[in-house]
């Protein structure tokens, strides 16, 4: 029912199409009942009735009638289906970009401006538009989030467009709405739709870079082929192959929603990636000695 609930004007527009397409759908199919109700009670086979009723085959204004009606209720339709996708579709000036990248399995949120790389969690001001730019590294996904009142795909090679005013605060729950493989169920959205003072706040968060400590828990990071893939902005680690680590324990939950954002569960994340999220890209770091993983688990919650 989230889909009647929109937090958008986009979303409205669509949600008010549908409710009129389902009135004259409605209207329309209370006529057919009602007039096949009629025939079948007036022209019932009755006894000593010899032959059939009259019949209309070859009627011209019956035909006529039956023909043009629906080409009007069709032609209605499409104007409002017209004059509802310029709505959605309309850019609105001064729209901040936000790129979304659909991964397998697991969302990119690149706010250019701010220099701000994100994870899964979606963060986003409440009454300023977005412009969002979707694209994809791989294969198609679709970014669905309900409440937003539409879907659009990413397609790799391609950036789709979708222009989104949130207006009300609240969390919102989405997914990828193509498969896209074994993951698809676990490519989770969260939109967190917050005020445009708290939104700023957690961009001027976010945008920092992690201090080096040259912890114990920083060089484990640094000497294992995690660098291979993930970045934490400040230290030499620039991969994009995997989310941005610069901010992870500020996320909450791993894994794009498979478990819960806690030490225990990043444990087991980092140790056998696997057993959470089959096919996932994570290999196992079995090898890693108990001490070595408790500093790095230590290290990557700390990354707020
Ligand atoms: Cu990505 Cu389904």
């Amino acid at each position: 029912m989230e889909s009647f609930d929109p937090v958008t004007p986009q979303g409205l527009t669509i949600s008010n199409l549908f409710v009129l397409e389902l009135v004259i759908s409605g209207l329309l199919l209370g006529l057919v009942i009602i007039w096949l109700g009629v025939a079948l009670v007036r022209f019932r086979a009755r006894p000593g009735d010899a032959a059939e009723p009259p019949q209309v085959d070859g009627n011209r204004l019956l035909e006529i009638i039956w023909t043009v009606t629906p080409a009007l209720v069709l032609a209605v339709v499409f104007v409002f289906v017209v004059q509802t996708i310029r709505t959605v579709d309309a850019a609105v000036p001064g729209a901040e970009p936000l790129r979304v990248v659909g991964h397998q399995w697991w969302w990119e949120y690149d706010y250019p401006n701010a220099q701000v790389v994100a994870a899964n969690e979606l963060h986003v001001p409440v009454g300023a538009p977005l412009q969002i730019s979707l694209e994809s590294v791989d294969v198609i996904h679709s970014f669905h989030v309900p409440q937003f009142g539409w879907m659009q795909d990413t397609v790799p090679g391609k950036a789709n467009r979708m222009s989104v005013l949130v207006n009300r605060p609240g969390l919102y729950d989405g997914a990828c709405n193509q498969f896209c493989g074994a993951q698809h169920a676990w490519m989770r959205i969260r939109v967190i739709a917050e005020t445009v003072d708290q939104f700023n706040a957690w961009v001027q968060q976010q945008s920092q870079p992690a201090a080096p400590t040259g912890s114990r828990g920083e060089q484990v990071f640094l000497q294992n082929t995690c660098v291979s893939c993930h970045a934490i902005r400040g230290l030499q680690a620039t991969a994009a192959v995997g989310p941005d680590l610069t901010h992870l324990g500020s996320r909450t939950t791993l894994g794009t929603g498979v478990v819960d954002n806690t030490p225990a569960n990043l444990q087991q994340w980092i140790r056998d990636a696997q057993s959470l999220k089959p096919g996932v890209l994570m290999p196992a770091f079995q090898n890693l000695s108990p001490a070595d993983l408790s500093v790095l688990v230590d290290y990557l919650e700390g990354l707020k």
